[in-house]
């Protein structure tokens, strides 16, 4: 109670300031969006104050609220929801009820947050995939991956591997009745990452027979070597998401230290030694005319020192396998969000795989924000969250 009583007095205060931040203009539903934007970036401030206090860690604030977002597994008329585990890590299976003459595709979907929040339990999340359970007919299964910082990399890898690896066993695909020919591995943020990982995993794995006949990759988190491409530089305020949001939740995967979310901001993390890597993630190289605008590339700077070798890793950067190994990846869907600060990284694993031979659709929101699928239920509804998703099922409906 004492923490909601202080958390309602921090906010007040700089709340007005946060809400009179501009929006781009062609942003739906502005008040809105503001009210969203206001609100994260406030959470962040507080969060930040609380920590420089000596009161909780960074990301304990947004833990605590995040909490709130947690939903039982509820049945409904069409929808059977299980908690259980794969391989012991938890998931949320979705499976439908209605009848089916024939078996049934499966999405093996994997939530954002920044390798530090979030879980399929939560009320978003829990919503998506069970929509999408209904609308595909399809078995969903929310993978809920081990947590940032009391799990560092690679552990959130090591569990999607581990529950995918587990689920397309033949037993466990005929035990929930899903065609080993229709299964997509989908993610959003940095669960498009993980997704987008595991399927580069998977690819070459002569014992897995059952393969991944999709990916859907949904404003994807996919490298951590360039914090500075065009969308680095336009979107580092917002909306929604932030540059020092993003640090501040995501160097916790590798580090405690704070100096990494200094030098991230700064794009002067990457190690000695890293340098013959900059050319797998060359924004000025793979990104489509209209998205360079007037920007220069400069390369990162390189430290002095080789500590965080994490950094120089592709399960941390998918961008930084070469093209012999993106070939013969599955048939992938990369939604994109203009105002979204990690925009150019889906942007340039579209180009990356269509290089490679790889069939890519690729949707584009002209007025999207990041995390736009986190409003599709009371009471943060955004028109815009409807779309992506509407999108995304669209898509997996043709496709899957
Ligand atoms: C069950 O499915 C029908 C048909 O898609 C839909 O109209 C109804 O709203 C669904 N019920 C729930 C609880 O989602
Ligand atoms: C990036 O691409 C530009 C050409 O657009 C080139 O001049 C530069 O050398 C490249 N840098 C790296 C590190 O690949
Ligand atoms: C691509 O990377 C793989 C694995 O690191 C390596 O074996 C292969 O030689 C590389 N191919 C090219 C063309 O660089």
């Amino acid at each position: 109670m004492a923490w909601k009583v202080l958390y309602l007095v921090l906010t007040c205060v700089p709340f007005a300031y946060y809400f009179s931040t501009p929006l781009p203009d062609n942003i739906e539903e502005p008040w809105k969006v503001r009210i969203v934007d206001a609100s994260l970036k406030i959470t962040s401030f507080v969060a930040l104050l609380l920590e420089n206090l000596g009161l909780m860690r960074y990301d304990e604030l947004f833990s605590m609220l995040l909490d709130m977002e947690y939903t039982q597994p509820i049945s409904d008329e069409n929808i059977t929801v299980i908690d259980t585990t794969l391989s012991g890590i938890p998931v949320r299976l979705n499976l439908p009820k209605r009848k089916s003459e024939k078996k049934r595709p499966a999405v093996i979907f994997i939530h954002g947050g920044a390798f530090v929040l979030g879980s399929s339990k939560h009320k978003a999340y829990d919503f998506l995939n069970r929509w999408t359970a209904n609308k595909l007919n399809a078995v969903v299964v929310g993978v809920d991956y081990r947590l940032a910082p009391q799990y560092r990399f690679p552990a959130a890898l090591e569990d999607v591997l581990t529950a995918v690896n587990f689920f397309l066993q033949d037993t466990i695909l005929a035990k929930y009745g899903v065609d080993p020919t229709r299964i997509c591995i989908a993610g959003d943020s940095c669960g498009g990452l993980l997704a987008t990982k595991v399927t580069q995993m998977i690819k070459n794995n002569p014992e897995l027979k059952n393969k991944i006949k999709v990916q859907a990759l949904i404003y994807p988190y996919l490298q951590t070597v360039d914090f500075h491409t065009p969308s680095h530089k336009e979107y580092q305020s917002g909306p929604f998401l932030t540059r020092d949001i993003i640090t501040n939740l995501g160097c916790l995967y590798v580090t405690m230290d704070k100096l990494c979310r200094k030098l991230l901001k700064q794009n002067k993390h990457m190690p000695q030694g890293s340098r013959h890597l900059f050319k797998l993630v060359n924004w000025s190289v793979f990104l489509p005319e209209d998205f360079k605008k007037n920007h220069v590339y400069t390369e990162p700077t390189l430290r002095q020192d080789s500590t965080y070798p994490e950094l120089m890793d592709s399960r941390l950067s998918p961008l930084l396998v070469n093209d012999t190994q993106l070939q013969n990846l599955p048939l992938t869907y990369i939604l994109t969000c203009q105002h979204d600060i990690l925009r150019d990284d889906g942007l340039m694993y579209v180009t990356r795989l269509r290089n490679a031979g790889v069939e890519v659709a690729h949707d584009h929101i002209e007025d999207g924000i990041h995390a736009a699928l986190s409003f599709i239920t009371s009471p943060y509804y955004l028109h815009l969250g409807f779309r992506v998703r509407d999108k995304y099922i669209h898509w997996l409906d043709q496709n899957l």
